[in-house]
């Protein structure tokens, strides 16, 4: 591995400090070398509204230590007034000579950054690790080409890929090492998404500060568990109640609510990615619709043996296997005795 791309594995490293916390912004980790090749200073986007990464690690050192020196950053320094000003214009201040980057900012608002830097003279060197570097942001970058929230589903299944028994049993499918590892990645998104029915079903509690819950009917118990935490958006259709004894509750209505609607409305209030949890029906609805930006299942190594127990996706009904929906497996994990498998679309 060549030096840049290993300073800016790090920088990937870094990016990664503040996942769950920079939303609607990207993750972004820099790195600065001298004018010989050696590292001075490290930084990252810590929080939304804090400085970006370059700037973080620029303001660290003296006006000329990074004089000549080389700029690693995985994303195209900004060229725009947003929270803080240009990373360009302090980096074209700081007078580096070269600048090394992952991605491109593919954001209207903010590119131009690498036009800038080039047209003073600084060499910029595009593209290292670039696939790693899109992947890091693929929230980022599916808000800004989609214009809607980055969609990751969640499931826990037995090796047939059973949610539950026909009689609606689930606790537990699998183990505490695997449930354990699923609330830690609940909390890179902005918000969880689940439904009445997995409410009624499991009162899970479901912890994280933003909550979403499809209620069409209003069949839910507002004194579950799930509804004690949080700010929570419910979406329904009927009339929500005159007086709302319940704060962290908002009641989000029309006549009609489709899985387009939720997430124009999530996206309009800045909620960028969203960690589905729930059963077959609703995950179903949501593959069938193509909106599964990736997939976490996980694989108990248990067999129900029943086919009325409940599928983990159940939206479609096809005669044709080449008429399934295909997915890309993009990493395994193992969390004995259970195990991990992401999948992305291909
Ligand atoms: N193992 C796991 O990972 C896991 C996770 C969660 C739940 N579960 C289990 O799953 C079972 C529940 O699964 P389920 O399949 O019956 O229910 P589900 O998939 O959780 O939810 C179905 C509900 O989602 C809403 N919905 C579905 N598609 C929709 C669409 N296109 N637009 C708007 N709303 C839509 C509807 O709610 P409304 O009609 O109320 O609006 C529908 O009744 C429970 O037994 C629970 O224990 C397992």
């Amino acid at each position: 591995m060549d030096n840049y791309s290993k300073y800016m594995k790090t920088c990937f490293r870094l990016a990664r400090r503040a996942e769950g916390k920079t939303s609607p912004n990207p993750l972004v980790g820099c790195i600065v070398l001298d004018k010989n090749g050696v590292k001075i200073s490290e930084g990252y986007h810590k929080k939304y509204g804090e400085n970006h990464a370059e700037r973080d690690a620029l303001l660290k050192l003296d006006k000329d230590a990074a004089v000549d020196g080389t700029l690693i950053v995985n994303l195209e320094p900004c060229n725009h007034y947003g929270k803080t000003p240009p990373c360009t214009d302090l980096i074209i201040e700081r007078k580096l000579k070269r600048v090394v980057i992952s991605s491109f900012d593919t954001n209207p608002v903010a590119s131009g950054g690498i036009k800038k830097l080039e047209k003073v003279g600084i060499e910029v060197i595009q593209g290292v690790l670039e696939e790693e570097g899109n992947e890091l942001n693929e929230v980022f970058f599916t808000n800004i080409s989609k214009k809607r929230p980055f969609i990751a589903l969640k499931t826990a299944t037995t090796i047939d890929g059973k949610i539950s028994t026909s009689s609606g049993d689930s606790k537990w499918i699998t183990s505490e090492k695997a449930r354990k590892y699923a609330r830690k990645l609940r909390k890179k998104y902005d918000a969880i998404l689940t439904s009445s029915s997995t409410v009624i079903a499991d009162n899970p509690e479901m912890k994280h500060k933003t909550k979403i819950i499809i209620d069409r009917h209003l069949k839910c118990d507002l004194s579950s568990q799930i509804f004690k935490n949080g700010n929570i958006y419910i979406f329904t259709q009927k009339v929500p109640p005159e007086v709302n004894e319940y704060p962290n509750i908002k009641f989000i209505q029309k006549d009609k609510i489709t899985i387009d609607f939720i997430l124009e409305e999530l996206f309009k209030r800045k909620i960028m990615s969203v960690f589905v949890e729930a059963g077959g029906k609703l995950l179903g609805s949501f593959v069938k619709e193509g909106y599964a930006d990736k997939i976490y299942q996980f694989i108990a190594p248990k067999i129900t043996n029943d086919n009325s127990s409940k599928s983990a996706f159940d939206g479609d009904n096809i005669s044709l296997i080449a008429q399934s929906k295909e997915f890309k497996l993009v990493d395994t994990k193992k969390l004995y005795p259970d195990v991990l498998l992401t999948y992305k679309q291909p």
